[in-house]
């Protein structure tokens, strides 16, 4: 009889092929993983999870006596309490290595297009406003040989910071845990404090991963913080920054305006007060969607799983303290 595995919010499910030999995938898509009642008798007998964003606490491993990996298919796990993972020996593992330039392209591009008023201006067009000669109500701000602050300088950050500074002549400043020394050899990156990064920077490009250390890291203080002109940019995830602060500098203009990826609640729901701002810049999540990148993300998070249920060492576990 073929093992079982799960397969949970994974859009690209052709990278499943490759486990039929030797298992049997049951797929899930938009359900509610608490309570959906195939889902939980799944979890019964399944030795693996691969998939999207499934919140993988102490209640789903009681519910899964079998399980030895969840393949994340993503860079980001704040999704999974690799602590308790970790004590009931289950492995983690996620996607990081394919999506960076892409993750990159998509969060720049929200950068230059909140300065640039992109959408605004689009819409502006489609709607018959563009009558005659542009008026300063119609100007943008520029974008090339400002500064860019990158607040987490790990892979995607190093590849905002070469689009910036190698493309558009932007000085560099970033904060981090550790001191990126290629990011600074490369593209003259200037290390700093979070304080001296928020009160100098044009343009505040948020790329931290989320954290205990990292959930509301940018507030109220930290927004008051920033220049009046500042744009506020969040690629990292929704829960590092407090929404109602934001809400608050946007009304206050405290900042100049913002591109946002991520949100506190995935989707964000219509009618939310951040989707009410002319000078702010909404994309649903998209850093990694391409199809070529999604695809990529697809086949290695099989690649993990199908690693970590035949007895090798899957390429991207996340808690190696799980093989002790
Ligand atoms: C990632 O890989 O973490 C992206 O944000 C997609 O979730």
């Amino acid at each position: 009889m073929k093992r079982k595995v799960i397969a949970y919010n994974l859009e690209l499910t052709e990278a499943l092929e490759k486990l039929d030999d030797q298992f049997k995938v049951q797929i899930f898509d938009s359900i509610n993983p608490k309570t959906d009642p195939a889902f939980l008798e799944a979890l019964k007998d399944a030795e693996g999870i691969v998939g999207l964003a499934l919140p993988v606490d102490q209640e789903l491993l009681d519910r899964a006596p079998k399980l030895k990996i969840v393949s994340n298919n993503s860079t980001g796990y704040n999704n999974l309490s690799i602590e308790v993972m970790s004590k009931r020996g289950v492995m983690g593992t996620n996607t990081p290595g394919v999506l960076e330039d892409t993750t990159a392209d998509a969060i720049f591009g929200i950068l230059l297009a909140s300065a640039r008023r992109i959408a605004e201006l689009d819409h502006f067009v489609k709607s018959g406003n563009w009558q005659g000669h542009l008026t300063t109500a119609e100007y943008a701000i520029d974008v090339h040989h400002k500064t860019l602050g990158i607040i987490g300088m790990g892979k995607i950050g190093s590849a905002i910071a070469k689009r910036a500074h190698l493309g558009f002549d932007m000085d560099i400043l970033y904060h981090n845990r550790t001191r990126n020394l290629e990011a600074e050899e490369k593209y003259h990156a200037t290390y700093c404090n979070l304080d001296t990064l928020l009160k100098e920077s044009d343009f505040v490009c948020l790329m931290t991963p989320l954290t205990p250390e990292t959930e509301n890291l940018i507030g109220e203080r930290e927004f008051k913080l920033m220049k009046k002109s500042c744009i506020f940019v969040n690629g990292s995830r929704g829960k590092t920054v407090d929404e109602t602060a934001l809400i608050e500098a946007l009304e206050q203009k405290e900042i100049h305006g913002a591109a946002l990826d991520v949100y506190q609640i995935e989707p964000v729901k219509k009618g939310h007060p951040l989707l009410q701002f002319p000078n702010v810049v909404t994309t649903p999540h998209i850093g990694s969607s391409t199809y070529e990148t999604e695809l990529k993300m697809a086949e290695l998070a099989v690649e993990n799983l199908r690693a970590g249920l035949t007895g090798k060492l899957p390429k991207n576990l996340i808690n190696p303290e799980v093989l002790n």
